[in-house]
């Protein structure tokens, strides 16, 4: 087994925007897509470990991950060797039509995740999460032969049409963009903060079930309904951990009618809730399971290389040969930033200072951050709600009224940022804390700090 060295850790230093950050950007407003947001200044140069360092000099710490992507902070030496020891034998000989070891051990691998005893389960490659939310619905459409699929307020599933189409967090992800699929339907997310259909945090769960029960007597033929796909922990709508009884009540109600269940695992999976799959939070909990027929995982798999798995069930995998396909999906040389990132979330090689895994590491030092952000709380009434898993947490800004308060998060993220951390929104009033899970106790602790000075400049 490798111990690897623990990052340096460079001196925060923040003045914001240099020289060279606006002129990159002053030219980036004037060449690429008008479709691309550009919230703060900042312009990366190269990072190590849990810092980045823009092009003036400037040192932030990363809290954000690339949207909960960078799985093992900035330039892993482990990845970097793996990514450069897989380009110098070769970088692409389509999947589609040829084998490749790299990617079979690779879908052994993730297999292992997910199987029980007597069930096997396979594995679709593709670049993007879209792609791989894209192969779930058409696998679950085509196994099923039924067409309709019911999604969730508030959720996040991509760009491409059909994910845009189940996306159900923000209008503006669809504006102008119609027609989109047919057959789509969106029911409530069962948020305990904000519990939907007048029910309360306990009793959220079972009124969505209820919900999408009373649907399927009105308005949905149940015998129509292919897949309902579902984050087991919403990202985009705001970080959001459902009712412990709700995936497997889901799982049932799937039972009941044939349904296919997809667990959109891409934000929340590869081990950043502090297990490989958010929903194994809930499986096997009070002997209810909540097993899914189809998972789709992309982000967090590979460090940043673009590579996305949809995995199901063997005995849905029924699409015939040649019915999917993509030229560049389970490319090799992302293959191999996936193992190396696989070897350090499974512990097979260490990160120095990160325990066993950095599947434990998330899930103790995630722990810490969420005691502490509780902890802020009574100094902070504004917020509301901290809740999560692992490094998958969501910090709730509020109204005295209770309502969300968007202006001060939106305020509170700046301010966060002008102090050195690297931040996200999310929902209408959450500042999602997901940094790479190779962040020690003492690097969090910088965090919180960075974060208590900002909200302090708040009040
Ligand atoms: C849950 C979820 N699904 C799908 C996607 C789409 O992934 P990608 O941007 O890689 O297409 C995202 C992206 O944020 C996501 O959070």
């Amino acid at each position: 087994m490798t111990t690897l060295p623990k990052p340096r850790q460079p001196e925060l230093k923040t003045s914001l925007p240099g020289p060279k950050t606006a002129a990159i950007m002053a030219r980036d407003a004037q060449h690429l897509s008008t479709s691309y947001m550009r919230p703060y200044p900042f312009v990366p140069d190269h990072g190590e470990g849990v810092w980045l360092t823009d092009v003036d000099g400037n040192t932030m710490l990363d809290f954000f991950a690339g949207i909960a992507v960078s799985t093992t902070g900035h330039a892993h030496p482990h990845v970097v060797r793996a990514v450069q020891e897989q380009v110098t034998r070769f970088t692409h000989v389509c999947l589609t039509d040829y084998p490749q070891e790299i990617t079979t051990s690779l879908a052994e691998r993730m297999v292992r995740h997910v199987e029980k005893p007597g069930e096997k389960w396979r594995v679709f490659f593709g670049n993007s999460g879209a792609e791989a939310v894209e192969a779930a619905v058409k696998l679950a459409r085509n196994h099923t032969g039924r067409s309709h699929i019911i999604s969730t307020i508030g959720s996040f599933h991509g760009r491409t049409y059909g994910a845009i189409t189940l996306t159900g967090s923000k209008t503006k992800y669809k504006r102008g963009f119609g027609p989109l699929l047919p057959n789509v339907s969106h029911v409530p997310y069962p948020n305990p903060f904000r519990p939907p259909l007048g029910a309360t945090a306990g009793t959220c769960g079972q009124a969505v079930i209820d919900h999408i029960e009373g649907l399927f007597q009105t308005i949905i033929p149940a015998d129509e309904v292919a897949a309902i796909i579902i984050e087991p922990m919403q990202g985009e709508g705001g970080y959001i951990v459902p009712p412990a009884d709700f995936l497997p009540k889901l799982r049932a109600l799937c039972d009941r009618h044939g349904i296919m269940l997809i667990f959109d695992e891409v934000q929340a999976g590869m081990g950043r809730s502090g297990k490989m799959y958010s929903f194994q939070h809930f499986d096997g909990q009070n002997g209810m399971n909540c097993q899914p027929d189809i998972i789709t995982v992309a982000k967090g798999i590979a460090s940043g290389m673009p590579i996305s798995a949809m995995l199901a069930k063997e005995s849905v995998m029924t699409w015939p040969v040649g019915s999917h396909g993509s030229t560049y999906g389970g490319n090799p040389v992302a293959a191999a930033a996936a193992h190396a990132t696989l070897d350090l979330l499974e512990g097979v090689v260490k990160h120095s200072g990160c325990g066993e895994s950095l599947m434990e590491n998330a899930a103790q030092v995630g722990e810490f951050i969420m005691a502490e952000l509780k902890a802020m709380q009574v100094e902070f009434p504004f917020i509301g709600d901290v809740r999560g898993a692992g490094m998958f947490i969501g910090l709730e800004f509020v109204k005295p009224d209770g309502r969300p308060d968007g202006k001060l998060r939106d305020a509170a993220s700046m301010a966060m940022f002008e102090r050195g951390l690297l931040n996200l929104d999310c929902g209408e009033a959450v500042i999602r804390i997901s940094p790479p899970l190779i962040l020690t106790r003492e690097e969090a602790a910088t965090g919180l700090e960075i974060m208590r000075d900002a909200l302090r400049a708040l009040k």
